[in-house]
């Protein structure tokens, strides 16, 4: 009966397809970023607006409410910081642990083309097996501060490893014939917004993605760096969701 839960945690986070994830894990080896000083303010408002957040347990207890219902993406990998290597990640979160937190998905970072890539594979693989047995998604970030080019070959290459290794959604970069990552990739692929850019070409960023088979986006600088972080992330919506026009979802955001 593992499928079913795995099939049911999906589609809570992307139960139509489609998905607008709110990342907001960055502290785990980013310390307070910008905007994420204070989560709990941060984060509320923007709640309602999101399909799912991706954060680390210890800013899920002490930063969201429990009635909030808003399905939790885990993160579980981690133990390095700006200051060393972020490559050389373990398992920071047990399985037991996400299941008591009612987590809809566990994630996972792979530093394909690293020093460490073996051991971030086999981290992203015993917790595909433990999640497996438990009903619980793995979900891959790759590429995460990576100095390599972040073109097709190289996107292709760690998105298809991770799905290869178990991974039931793959969240990477955007780029140049980003169709041949999702092409190449079995499992639902999302991208992550990267640096701050100005909200209309974050948005184009979105609706490029998604026009190439993406579906959706895990999203966090992007929306909480922005002047408007409510009107920015009704504004992805409108691009992810409803397949608005990025000129239209920025007018959104101008209004919001
Ligand atoms: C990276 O490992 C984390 O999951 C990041 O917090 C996330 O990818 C960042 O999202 P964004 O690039 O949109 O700020």
């Amino acid at each position: 009966m593992a499928d079913w839960g795995i099939g049911n945690r999906v589609s809570r986070i992307m139960g139509s397809g489609k998905t607008v994830m709110l990342a907001v894990d960055h502290g785990y080896f980013q310390g307070p970023t910008t905007g994420l000083e204070d989560p709990r303010r941060t984060i509320t408002p923007l709640i309602p607006y999101a399909d799912s957040l991706m954060l680390t347990r210890g800013v899920l207890r002490t930063s969201v409410e429990p009635g909030t219902g808003v399905p939790v993406v885990l993160r579980v990998s981690g133990a390095t910081s700006v200051l060393k290597e972020l490559s050389g990640e373990g398992i920071t979160t047990s399985m037991e642990e996400a299941v008591r937190l009612n987590a809809s998905a566990v994630a996972v970072s792979v530093f394909v083309g690293s020093d460490n890539e073996r051991e971030s594979l086999l981290n992203l693989s015993r917790t595909v097996d433990e999640g497996e047995r438990l009903g619980m998604p793995v979900l891959a970030v790759t590429a995460v501060g990576r100095e390599m080019n972040r073109d097709a070959r190289y996107l292709g290459l760690a998105c298809r490893i991770a799905a290869e290794l178990g991974a039931r959604i793959v969240k990477t970069y955007y780029c140049e014939d980003f169709e041949k990552v999702v092409n190449s990739c079995p499992v639902p692929v999302v991208i992550a917004g990267g640096k701050k850019l100005p909200e209309k070409e974050a948005l184009q960023l979105a609706a490029a993605a998604v026009s190439k088979g993406a579906a959706g986006v895990d999203m966090g600088r992007n929306i909480f760096q922005s002047s408007n972080p409510v009107g920015m992330i009704r504004a992805v919506r409108a691009v992810v969701h409803e397949g608005k026009p990025v000129e239209e979802a920025y007018g959104l955001f101008e209004k919001a």
